[in-house]
């Protein structure tokens, strides 16, 4: 159950999920961090051209604002064996793969809906997509970033995840955490 889920038939017919594009207002958006605003004026086309992530935007359908955004990518993470009983995986190593939510951000104009929670339940969509094309893919995990704000993996904990107890041994900056899907 994510964060505020009954909110979001409210919020579907106001919103619009579109790939990044230059054509959106991309200088307007505001999230209150300056390396995530500038990783959407500056860094996000790059990370799309090469492949290393691909960034969805999700539009106000009214004005055309930027309201969140996502970046998308592959990626694995090791679970250790008390995690893996947990989870209910019989399996003999320890790397599960998973969608990354490298980015996520929300315009800070846009705190009445639970946008950010909407985002994450969305994500789900294409692990989804993933495993229709034929390719196993079972969480959706994010790095917590904790430099900017120590709380933001109670942000993450409010959406149904959990901490990821073998990577965050060596982790200071970020938490790893995921969300198992099946
Ligand atoms: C984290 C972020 C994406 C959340 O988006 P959002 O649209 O505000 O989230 P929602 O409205 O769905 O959820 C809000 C709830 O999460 C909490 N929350 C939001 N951001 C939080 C954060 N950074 N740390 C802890 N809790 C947070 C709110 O307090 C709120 O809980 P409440 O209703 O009990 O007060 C947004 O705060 C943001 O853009 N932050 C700046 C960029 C960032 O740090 N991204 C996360 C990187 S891993």
């Amino acid at each position: 159950m994510f964060y505020k889920e009954e909110m979001y038939e409210y919020i579907l017919p106001l919103v619009e999920l579109v790939n990044f594009s230059k054509g959106y207002r991309l200088n307007d958006f505001d999230c209150s961090s300056e390396d995530y605003n500038s990783f959407l004026l500056n860094d996000a086309e790059q990370y799309i051209n090469e492949n290393i992530s691909k960034i969805k935007l999700l539009i106000n359908k009214q004005n055309g604002d930027i309201i969140s955004y996502m970046a998308l990518s592959t990626d694995s993470f090791l679970l250790d064996s008390e995690e893996k009983s947990k989870e209910g995986l019989d399996i003999p190593f320890n790397s599960v793969p998973a969608v990354k939510i490298g980015k996520l951000a929300t315009d800070k104009k846009y705190k009445d809906l639970p946008y950010g929670s909407f985002m994450l339940w969305l994500s789900l969509g294409f692990l989804e997509k993933i495993n229709e094309l034929g390719v196993g893919c079972r969480c959706i995990i994010v790095d917590a970033d904790i430099t900017e704000r120590p709380d933001t993996p109670e942000f993450y904990l409010k959406n149904g995840f959990e901490f990821n107890e073998k990577e965050n041994k060596k982790r200071t900056r970020s938490l790893s955490m995921r969300f198992d899907a099946f």
